[in-house]
C-alpha cells in the first residue's frame, strides 16, 4: 500500500466511524481513535521523529492533510448531530397552532328581555311601578274578576291551558292567557295602603303600574307561540281619561322606537274588562314597514265591574288599562319576521343581539 493510499484509508475509516456515531458522546469517542492523544494520526506524527528532513517534509504534509480532512469530517458530523437533536426537540415540543381554541363567548340578554327592560325603563320614567305575578292563575283572577261572562270563548280548552289542580272554587287553575289578572292582584296587594291613606285624610293614591311577564295560549304559528309575553298597564286615579291613555301610549311608542315620525290609531274594539275599548295600531312613516298599520296593544277605560273586584269604588277610581305584546314590539324593532326564532334558542340568531 502506498503512503497516499494508507492515509486515504485512515480518512475513510474515520468518516465511517463518525457517521455511525449516533450521539455526541459516541462521536467524541470515535474522534479520540484518530486525532486524540494516542489516536492514529498522533501516532503517525510521533513516527516522523526518526525520518530524514526530506521525508519529514513530504510525509508530514500528507499526515497534516489527512488530519485536516478528519477534522473537517468531525465538524460536519458534530453539526449534523446537533441539527438532528434540535429537530427532535422541536418535534417533541410541537404545538398544533391550527387547533381552534376553547373560547368562552360573552353572554348577552335575549332580545325579548332587552325589550322588557326598555319597556320598564320608559314606563318607570313616567312614574309607573313594575309588578310581577304568578303564571299559574285562578279562574277568578284570569276571567271572572275581569268581567268575563261564564261562556266567554277565552275560557274554552281551545284557547287556554289548564292545570290538573282545582282551585277553591272547584275550577282548575290555568296558565294565565294574559297579564290582565295583574290589575286586580296589584290593587289587592296595595289595598291596605290605599285604605290607610284615606283614613289619614290624604288623597287616595293613584294606581300606576305595569306588569310584564309570560303568558300562555293554545296557539302556534309564525306569529303566535304557545308561550309568549305580555305587558299589562294600569293607571287609575280620580279622573284618568282616555286622553291620558293616548298621551302615555303615544309617548311610550315614540320613545321605544326612537321616532317622532310614528302615527298611532285607536281602533274601536271590545274587551269585557274595558268600556270603551280600543286596539292600538302604529304606523311607521319610513323604513321597511312604512305605511302599514300594525296592531301592538289592546286598551280601554277600566270597566266599573273590574274596579269593584279590586275592592275599590268605581266612582272614585277611574282610568285606563292596556295590554301589549313585547314579542311583537321586538319583531318590529329588530325586523324579525318569525316569532318562533325567539324561543328556538339558536345561538346563531341570539348572538346578533349581544
Ligand atoms: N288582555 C287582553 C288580551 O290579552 C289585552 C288587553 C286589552 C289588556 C285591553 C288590557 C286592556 O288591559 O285594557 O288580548
Amino acid at each position: 500500500m502506498t503512503t497516499t493510499q494508507e492515509f486515504e484509508a485512515i480518512v475513510a475509516a474515520a468518516r465511517t466511524a463518525f457517521a455511525s456515531a449516533s450521539t455526541p458522546a459516541d462521536l467524541e469517542n470515535a474522534k479520540a481513535q484518530y486525532v486524540g492523544k494516542s489516536g492514529r494520526i498522533t501516532e503517525l506524527m510521533k513516527g516522523l521523529a526518526t525520518l530524514s528532513v526530506e521525508e519529514k517534509k513530504s510525509r508530514g504534509a500528507a499526515i497534516n492533510q489527512a488530519k485536516q480532512a478528519i477534522e473537517a469530517a468531525l465538524t460536519e458530523r458534530r453539526q449534523a448531530l446537533a441539527d438532528a437533536e434540535l429537530a427532535a426537540q422541536l418535534r417533541a415540543e410541537a404545538l398544533d397552532v391550527s387547533l381552534p381554541g376553547r373560547i368562552r363567548e360573552p353572554g348577552g340578554l335575549h332580545p325579548v328581555s332587552l325589550t322588557l327592560e326598555r319597556i320598564e325603563q320608559i314606563f318607570a320614567s313616567m312614574g309607573f311601578d313594575v309588578a310581577d305575578g304568578p303564571e299559574i292563575e285562578s279562574d277568578w283572577h284570569s276571567f271572572t274578576s275581569l268581567n268575563n261572562p261564564p261562556n266567554h270563548p277565552a275560557r274554552s280548552m281551545q284557547d287556554t291551558f289548564y292545570v290538573d289542580i282545582d282551585g277553591d272554587d272547584g275550577i282548575p287553575y290555568n296558565l294565565r292567557p294574559h297579564t290582565s289578572p295583574m290589575q286586580v292582584r296589584y290593587a289587592h296587594q296595595h289595598i291596605k295602603r290605599y285604605a290607610d291613606a284615606v283614613k289619614r285624610g290624604e288623597p287616595m293614591p293613584e294606581i300606576r303600574v305595569i306588569a310584564p311577564g309570560r303568558t300562555y295560549r293554545v296557539d302556534s304559528d309564525a306569529t303566535h307561540s304557545p308561550m309568549f309575553h305580555q305587558c299589562e298597564g294600569l293607571w287609575l286615579g280620580e279622573n284618568v281619561s282616555f286622553k291620558d291613555l293616548k298621551v302615555v301610549f303615544t309617548d311610550f311608542c315614540r320613545t321605544f322606537f326612537e321616532s317622532d315620525d310614528l302615527a298611532l290609531r285607536f281602533r274601536p274594539s271590545f274587551f269585557p274588562f274595558t268600556e270603551p275599548s280600543a286596539e292600538i295600531d302604529i304606523q311607521f312613516q319610513s323604513g321597511p314597514l312604512a305605511g302599514r298599520w300594525l296592531e301592538v296593544a289592546g286598551s280601554g277605560q277600566v270597566h266599573p265591574a273590574v274596579v269593584r273586584n279590586m275592592g275599590l269604588d268605581p266612582e272614585k277610581h277611574i282610568g285606563f288599562a292596556f295590554g301589549m305584546g313585547p314579542d311583537r314590539l321586538t319583531m318590529l324593532r329588530y325586523g324579525v319576521s318569525d316569532l318562533r326564532l325567539f324561543f328556538d334558542g339558536d345561538i346563531r340568531f341570539l348572538r346578533q343581539f349581544r
